[in-house]
C-alpha cells in the first residue's frame, strides 16, 4: 500500500506571506503534483504545523484546499497548532477519550496511528501519561500486526542543537508506552524542518523538509533563523519485506538540458 506524507505547512492567511515566502502557494503547489502523480496513493497524512500561529482563517483556508483534494488526508497538531481552534474547523477530527487528536487507521495489514504531542506551551512536545495509556491500549490491539506511527515531535536527538532543545519530552514515558517495539515498522516524524534519516533503537525513522521555511543544518550557512531550501513531499510504499519512503522537490524538478535521444 502506498500513502504521501506532508508536514509543516505554517499556513498564515492566503494573501500573507511568512519569513517572505507563501505557505498557502507552496502547499497549493504540493497537493497538485500529489494528485496529478500519485492519485492512487490511499490516504495523506500531515504531521502537524498546519497553521503558524493557530488561527481560524488559517485552518479555514486549509479546509477549503482539501475539499478538492482527492484522497483522505488525516490531520495532526504540533507546537505551532491551537488544538480547539482545529477541533472548530475540523469538527469530524479523530479525538481519543481524553480529547487529545491521536486515532488509529488500519489498511494494508498496517496500524498507523496518530500521536498528538502538542504540549500547550513553549515549542517542544510533550506525551504526558493520558497519551501514554491510549498508545499502551492501541499498541496491544495491534498484537502482531506491523504498525507505523506519526507524531510531530522526535523522542530523540538529531544532532541540530537548535531542534534538539524543543524535541518531545517525556521521551522515558513514551518508550514505555512503546513495549518491546518488536512489531513498529517506522516512525514518520515532523517538526525539523529538514529530511532527515534515524534509526533510534531499531526502529526506522525518517522526516522531511517543511512545506514552508526550513531549518538549516549548519546555523552559520545563512543569515537567517531559517533557510529557504526546497520542500518536499514523501511517497511511502509499505511493501511485505520493506517499507520505502521516496522524498520528491515537487517545486524544483525541471528539465535537464539533454538532447532527444537522451530524453
Ligand atoms: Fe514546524
Amino acid at each position: 500500500m502506498k500513502f504521501v506524507h506532508v508536514t509543516d505547512l505554517h499556513l498564515v492567511d492566503p494573501f500573507e506571506d511568512l519569513w517572505g515566502l507563501n505557505p498557502y502557494k507552496r502547499l497549493d503547489a504540493c497537493l497538485t503534483d500529489i494528485a496529478s502523480h500519485h492519485g492512487d496513493a490511499e490516504f495523506c497524512v500531515i504531521s502537524g504545523d498546519l497553521t503558524d500561529r493557530g488561527e481560524l482563517d488559517a485552518y479555514k483556508a486549509l479546509r477549503k484546499r482539501l475539499d478538492t483534494f482527492p484522497m483522505p488526508t488525516f490531520l495532526m497538531v504540533g507546537n505551532h497548532d491551537d488544538r480547539a481552534t482545529f477541533i472548530k474547523v475540523f469538527p469530524e477530527a479523530c479525538l481519543d477519550d481524553q480529547g487529545f487528536v491521536q486515532f488509529e487507521h488500519r489498511a494494508g495489514g498496517v496500524v498507523f496511528l496518530f500521536l498528538d504531542t502538542l504540549k500547550g506551551e513553549g515549542s517542544a512536545g510533550a506525551y504526558c501519561e493520558m497519551r501514554c495509556a491510549w498508545l499502551r491500549d492501541r499498541i496491544a490491539a495491534a498484537g502482531d500486526t506491523p504498525v507505523c506511527i506519526f507524531m510531530h515531535h522526535p523522542p530523540f536527538d538529531i544532532e541540530i542543537p537548535y531542534m534538539d532543545r524543543i524535541k518531545l519530552e517525556d521521551v522515558a514515558a513514551f518508550e514505555d508506552a512503546l513495549g518491546p517495539k518488536a512489531n513498529i515498522r517506522h516512525i514518520f516524524f515532523g517538526h525539523v524542518h529538514r529530511p532527515v534519516f534515524v534509526n533510534w533503537k531499531g526502529i526506522s525513522c525518517s522526516a522531511l523538509p517543511a512545506i514552508c521555511h526550513q531549518v538549516p543544518l549548519r546555523r552559520d550557512s545563512v543569515n537567517s533563523r531559517y533557510s529557504d531550501e526546497p520542500p518536499m513531499y514523501a511517497v511511502v510504499d509499505v511493501l511485505e519485506d520493506r517499507l520505502v519512503v521516496n522524498a520528491d522537490c515537487y517545486m524544483h524538478r525541471n528539465d535537464c538540458r539533454m538532447p532527444p535521444n537522451k530524453r
